[in-house]
């Protein structure tokens, strides 16, 4: 039985007034909802006051990026052992816009879920296709080997208390949402890439799906049977559209 996730990625977005805001109403509104599980992954500069805010609540914190790299001469990085001292149990790793704004490659998304394994965070490795690549028919092969740089690194042990976004680029910000069934279709194709080397991982695995997830399309995709929760940009950053998101995954 996998336990619904629901990931909010504020982005960079936020001030100190807003996030105080925004975790109250949170707090208040998702006290008593045990069967999902919520991660808040505040821009970096953030996370210290977050993990205060969320003290008492079943709010987990996050992160929306790190570093492959332990420690050094790396100017404006953030390791993943300071984001596990800060109280982060997630990371987010992959996410298409350090792939296209900080030209991230599969090789070193990678290393970076190695690192985070090792530091003892749980990576949510994101893939999807841009609108090129599902035009020209490429979806299916550009999220296997998204997942296959990991696996093929790793083993696919590795994913085991790991957790994979679905986010197709064309979907991320532009309010135009996979239908469940697209969705649906891309998920069940990387339980079954999972599957091919252990079905036991694949049946644990959690697959959440992020692109224009909203309080009004979540119920529908979480109705599909390979979607295990959401990963949510601009919704997570509105008290109730983000908690509406939060019990529609609930099973
Ligand atoms: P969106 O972003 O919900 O604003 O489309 C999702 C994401 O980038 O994780």
């Amino acid at each position: 039985m996998r336990q619904p996730l629901v990931v909010g990625n504020w982005k960079m977005n936020g001030s100190l007034p807003s996030i105080s805001m925004l975790i109250a109403g949170l707090k208040v509104q998702l006290s008593g909802l045990s069967e999902v599980d919520v991660v808040v992954c505040p821009p970096a500069i953030f996370i210290d006051r977050v993990a205060g805010l969320i003290d008492e609540s079943s709010l987990v914190l996050g992160a929306q990026t790190a570093s492959e790299f332990d420690s050094g001469a790396y100017t404006g990085e953030v390791a993943l052992t300071m984001l596990n001292e800060f109280g982060c149990r997630y990371v987010i790793l992959g996410h298409s816009e350090r792939r296209a704004l900080f030209a991230e490659t599969d090789a070193q998304v990678a290393v970076k879920f190695k690192a985070a394994k090792e530091a003892g965070l749980i990576p949510i490795l994101c893939v999807g296709e841009t609108l090129e690549q599902r035009e020209a028919g490429q979806a299916h092969a550009v999220i296997a080997a998204q997942l296959g740089a990991v696996v093929d690194l790793l083993g696919v042990e590795s994913l085991c208390d790991s957790v994979v976004a679905y986010e197709p680029v064309w979907a991320i910000g532009t309010g135009k949402t996979a239908t469940p069934d697209q969705a649906q279709e891309i998920h069940r194709a990387i339980r079954y890439q999972v599957a091919q080397q252990s079905e036991n991982v694949a049946e644990q695995l959690l697959v959440v799906y992020g692109g224009s997830v909203n309080a009004g399309n979540s119920e529908s995709l979480f109705s599909m049977a390979d979607i295990d929760g959401a990963l949510v940009g601009g919704a997570s950053l509105k008290v109730d559209e983000f908690v509406a998101i939060c019990r529609a995954a609930k099973c």
